[in-house]
C-alpha cells in the first residue's frame, strides 16, 4: 500500500502473539483450536457489587507488582512472561476471543436473555453519526452552549440515516430566572443591575426563591456538593442545594436578612486575583460581598482557560488586533498565488520564466518562535478528542483513572473568531489536565530539551477550512488560553457540516492548504506546538496518509529548501477513511506502515541535522533535530489492544475514543495491565463522579444541573454497552461486538446495560433528582430511542 515502508504488519489475529491471557508459551501452532487451547479460559463470574474486591482481575495470571508498571517494563512485556497460573493451565478449552470473532459479544449462557419474541437486542450502531454536535459551520450557533442555557437553536441540518439530528433537550432554566446582579449577594446589599430598567429578571430575592424556581434537590443528602468541596458555590442563590448554604440572620433594627454561607472567601478571592476580575473598591459588607466577576462561569473553581467575556465581545466586535497574524496571512496568500502560478505554468516555459517566477517568492515575515517540547510514549495514553463527549467533566474523570492526554472537543474556527461563547468554552480545561503527563525516560524518544515539568496534558483541538482562518485562531488561543499543550488541527472529521465546507477530512485531499494551515499555525502559536490528527484517506480505496506524513515531515518539495518544514510536531492516524463507517475494523497495518515512514523521517532528519545542507532550525516543527511524533487510533478496548498496538505497529503512543467512553478505566487497565472487572456499584461511583464535576463546572443550578444531566445521558448512551468482562466467555473483548440482549450479576448491573434511554434518565435521577418538567433527551442514534417494550 504504502511506497517506502518495509514494515510487515498484517494486524490479523491469526498472526498475533496473545499478550495478556499469557501462560508462558509462545503463540505458534499453526491450527486456532490448538493455539486456542494455550490460552487461557476467564473464570466464572467475579464478585457480585458490594463486595470489597471488586477491582480484583479477571483471569490474569500474574499480578503485576505495585507502581511497577511504568517504571520496569511495560505490562504487556512483564505479563508475557509471566508464569502460569496453575488453576488456568489445567483447563483444557482455553480460547482468545480474537479467534472467534463474528461481531457478537461471547456472553455466557447463564446470563443471555431469550428474546426471541421481543425486539431486544443492540442494533449495529453507526459511532459516526456522534461525531456531529448540530448546529452548521456557518456561524449558527448550536444547542449545547453550555453558558448560554441551551437556548440557543441551530439550523435543521439535513437529516442523515440513523442520526436524530433534530435533538432538542428542552428548556431547562428557572421559571423566573434570578437577575446576577443579586445571585451571588446578600439581600440587603446585591449589586446595582447594569441593564436598570430594561432588565426583565427577577430581582426579589424572597420572590424567587418562593416561586421563580424548583425546590431543591434532595440527593447528596441535600448538601451542595460543590459547597461541600470548596467551601463555597459559585451558583450562589441559584443553587438547588441553597438550603445548604444559606441562613436567615436578624440584623440589629430587628430586619431579617437572607445572607449566602461562605466558608471560604479566601479561594474565590484568589482566583479572581489570578484571572484578573478582583474587585477594586474592596466593598465588604458584613456579610461580605464575594469577590469576583458576576459572570457565574468566571466564577468557578478548578476550572482553567476562561476567557473573559470582554475578549469574546471584542472578537464578535472585530476589535480584536490582529496586526501581525495579518501580515503573515497576507504573505500567505501572496506565495499561495505563486505557487498557483508556478503550478500552472506552460509547458516548455524557458528557464529564465521560472527563474522570474522563483525570484518573486519573498521569505515570511517572520519565523515561528521557539516551542515547547512534546513527548509521547507507552505511558501516556492519550483520551481521543470527542465532540460532545469529551467534555470537561468526563476528561477529568479520565485523567483520575490514568489518561495523561487530553484533547477539548472539536471547537470551529470561525465561530472561535466571532467569539462564540460555546466554542470558547470547549477551551476550558480542568486544573488536574495542567499537571505534567507521566513521563519515564527510555519507553519512547525523547527531546534532550524536554521539560516534563512545564508540559501538561491539555491540547485544543480545532477545525477549520481556510489558512488565515485557523492562523488567526492560533494566535488567539495562544493569547488567550494559557493553558494549552498543543493546538490539533482535525483533518479528519467526517461528518457533511464540516467536510461540505473544506475542513476536516476534506484537508486530506487539500494538502497544500493543508500545510500553510499548519505553517501559519505554527506561526502564530506562540511556543504551543501544533499537531494534526488525520485518516487514512477519504475514500477507502484511495488512502492517502502516506503521502500526507511526508508533507508534513518536511514540506512540499518546491519549497522544502525555501521555507523548511511546515512544523507539525505529531500527528495522529486514525485507521479508517472517510467513507468507512465504524462497522470496519481501524486498519492497524496500515498504521503500522505510516508509523515506519515517520520513523524513517525522523532518522532522515537526523542526517539533516549532520550534514552542511542544514536546514534553517527555527524552521523545524521542534526546532534543530525537528522530529514528528506518531500516534495510532481506532478500536482500542483494553491494554491487550493498547500494547499490541505500541508493540507491533510501534506507534509511540494509542489514542482512545470510544473505548474510554464505554469504560473509562481503560486507563487504568493501561496502567495495571490487567483486566478489571468493574461492579455495577463501582461503575455507579464514576457517573456520581461525573455528576459531581458536572455541577462544579456547570453550576449546581437548574441550568447546570440541566447540562450535567443531559452529558450525563450523552456519556450513558455509550457507557451502557459496556459489558462486564465477568459476564464474557473469552477474553478481551472487542469493541465492535454487539451484545445479545443479557442480564447483569445484579439489579443494578442489568439497569446500566439497559439500551433504553428512559432507564437512562432514572440513572440520571438518582443524583440530579427529577428531570425539569420541559426536559427531553433524544439520543443521538435513533438504535437508542426505541421505547421500552412491556
Ligand atoms: C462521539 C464521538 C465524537 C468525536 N469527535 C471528534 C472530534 O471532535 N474530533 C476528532 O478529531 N475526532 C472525533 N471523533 C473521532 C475520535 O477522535 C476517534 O478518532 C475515533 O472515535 C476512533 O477511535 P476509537 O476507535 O478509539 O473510538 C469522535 C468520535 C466519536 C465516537
Ligand atoms: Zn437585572
Ligand atoms: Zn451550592
Amino acid at each position: 500500500m504504502a511506497e517506502g515502508s518495509d514494515v510487515n504488519m498484517t494486524g490479523a489475529p491469526s498472526e498475533r502473539e496473545c499478550v495478556v491471557l499469557a501462560n508462558g508459551h509462545d503463540n505458534v501452532a499453526p491450527d486456532s483450536e490448538e493455539r486456542a487451547a494455550k490460552r487461557l479460559k476467564v473464570d466464572g463470574p467475579a464478585k457480585l457489587a458490594g463486595s470489597n474486591a471488586i477491582e480484583e482481575p479477571v483471569n490474569v495470571p500474574a499480578k503485576p507488582k505495585e507502581n511497577s508498571v511504568v517504571e520496569n517494563t511495560m505490562p504487556a512485556e512483564r505479563l508475557r512472561d509471566a508464569p502460569a497460573n496453575e488453576d488456568d493451565v489445567k483447563r483444557p478449552d482455553v480460547i482468545d476471543s480474537r479467534d472467534r470473532r463474528n461481531g457478537d459479544a461471547p456472553i455466557k449462557k447463564e446470563y443471555l436473555i431469550d428474546v426471541s419474541a421481543s425486539k431486544n437486542s443492540s442494533e449495529a450502531v453507526d459511532d459516526d453519526e456522534a461525531e456531529g454536535r448540530g448546529g452548521n459551520a456557518n456561524g449558527v450557533p448550536r444547542q449545547d452552549d453550555r453558558d448560554a442555557g441551551g437556548k440557543a437553536r441551530g439550523k435543521k441540518d439535513k437529516r442523515s440515516k440513523g442520526q436524530n439530528t433534530d435533538r432538542t433537550f428542552g428548556k431547562f432554566d428557572d421559571a423566573l430566572p434570578l437577575c446576577n446582579s443579586r445571585a451571588f449577594y446578600p439581600e440587603f446589599s446585591p449589586r446595582e443591575c447594569k441593564y436598570g430598567d430594561r432588565c426583565k429578571l427577577c430581582h426579589d430575592l424572597r420572590k424567587y426563591l418562593k416561586e421563580g424556581r424548583r425546590d431543591d434537590v434532595e440527593t447528596f443528602g441535600g448538601k451542595c456538593p460543590v459547597f461541600e468541596q470548596y467551601g463555597s458555590c459559585p451558583s450562589g442563590w441559584k443553587c438547588r442545594f441553597v438550603k445548604s448554604h444559606m441562613q436567615e440572620v436578624e440584623r440589629e433594627d430587628g430586619r431579617k436578612e437572607l445572607v449566602l454561607t461562605n466558608n471560604n472567601n479566601n479561594k474565590l478571592a484568589e482566583k479572581a486575583k489570578a484571572d484578573g476580575t478582583a474587585e477594586e473598591n474592596g466593598e465588604s459588607g458584613e456579610q461580605k460581598h464575594e469577590p469576583g466577576n458576576d459572570e457565574p462561569e468566571e466564577r468557578r473553581l478548578g476550572i482553567v482557560n476562561v476567557v473573559p467575556m470582554a475578549h469574546k465581545i471584542e472578537l464578535n466586535r472585530r476589535r480584536t488586533n490582529f496586526t501581525k497574524a495579518d501580515q503573515y496571512i497576507k504573505w500567505t496568500n501572496h506565495e499561495a498565488e505563486l505557487g498557483n502560478e508556478f503550478h500552472h505554468r506552460k509547458k516548455g516555459q524557458s528557464t529564465e520564466g521560472i527563474d522570474d517566477l522563483r525570484a518573486r517568492f519573498v521569505d515570511p515575515p517572520f519565523k515561528p518562535s521557539e516551542k515547547r517540547r512534546l513527548y509521547f510514549g507507552p505511558e501516556t495514553p492519550t483520551l481521543a478528542p470527542l465532540t460532545t463527549q469529551g467534555n470537561l467533566p468526563f476528561r477529568r474523570l479520565c485523567v483520575e483513572l490514568g489518561c495523561e492526554v487530553t484533547y477539548s472537543e472539536m471547537a470551529l474556527s470561525m465561530q472561535l473568531l466571532q467569539g462564540s461563547k460555546a466554542d470558547w468554552t470547549l477551551m476550558k480545561a480542568h486544573e488536574s489536565e495542567v499537571s505534567p503527563p507521566k513521563f519515564s525516560p527510555g519507553k519512547a524518544f525523547v527531546f534532550d530539551t524536554y521539560n516534563n515539568a512545564k508540559d501538561l496534558k491539555f491540547g485544543a483541538q480545532i477545525s477549520g477550512n481556510q489558512p488565515w482562518m485557523v492562523t488567526k485562531v492560533a494566535d488567539v488561543l495562544n493569547r488567550f488560553c494559557p493553558h494549552l499543550r498543543l493546538i490539533d488541527l482535525n483533518c479528519g472529521c467526517p461528518i457533511d457540516m464540516v467536510f461540505k465546507s473544506g475542513g476536516g477530512s476534506a484537508l486530506l485531499e487539500s494538502q497544500a492548504k493543508m500545510e500553510r494551515m499548519i505553517r501559519g499555525m505554527n506561526v502564530m502559536s506562540g511556543e504551543i506546538p501544533i499537531t494534526a490528527k488525520i485518516r487514512t484517506g477519504v475514500k477507502n480505496n484511495r488512502p492517502t496518509a502516506t503521502q500526507l506524513l511526508g508533507r508534513l515531515a518536511f514540506g512540499a518539495r518546491e519549497h522544502r529548501e525555501r521555507l523548511g518544514a511546515p512544523g507539525c510536531a505529531a500527528v495522529t492516524l486514525h485507521g479508517r477513511s472517510r467513507e468507512q463507517r465504524y462497522t470496519k475494523r481501524a486498519d492497524w497495518g496500515y498504521i503500522g506502515e505510516c508509523a515506519a515512514l515517520v520513523k524513517s523521517y525522523n532518522t532522515q532528519k537526523d542526517a539533516l541535522t549532520d550534514t552542511v545542507a542544514e536546514p534553517d532550525a527555527s524552521t523545524l516543527p521542534n526546532a534543530k533535530d525537528g522530529r514528528m511524533y506518531f500516534l495510532g487510533n481506532g478500536d482500542c478496548y483494553s491494554h491487550v489492544d493498547y500494547f499490541d498496538n505500541i508493540n507491533k505497529a510501534h506507534v509511540d503512543s494509542v489514542m482512545i475514543g470510544r473505548g474510554a467512553l464505554i469504560k473509562p478505566w481503560i486507563f487504568e487497565e493501561i496502567e495495571k495491565g490487567q483486566f478489571l472487572d468493574k461492579s455495577s456499584s463501582e461503575r455507579l461511583g464514576y457517573v456520581e463522579r461525573f455528576v459531581r464535576y458536572g455541577l462544579e463546572a456547570w453550576g449546581s443550578d437548574e441550568l447546570g444541573i440541566g447540562f450535567t444531566r443531559r452529558f450525563l445521558l450523552e456519556w450513558l448512551s455509550f457507557a451502557h454497552r459496556y459489558v462486564p468482562i465477568g459476564l464474557l466467555e473469552y477474553l478481551p473483548p472487542s469493541l465492535n461486538d454487539r451484545p445479545p440482549a443479557y442480564r447483569g450479576r445484579d439489579e443494578l448491573e442489568t439497569l446500566m446495560a439497559s439500551t433504553n434511554y428512559k432507564d437512562w434518565i432514572k440513572i440520571t435521577e438518582m443524583f440530579l433528582g427529577p428531570v425539569h418538567p420541559g426536559f427531553q433527551f433524544i439520543p443521538k442514534h435513533k438504535s437508542n430511542s426505541y421505547e421500552a417494550e412491556g
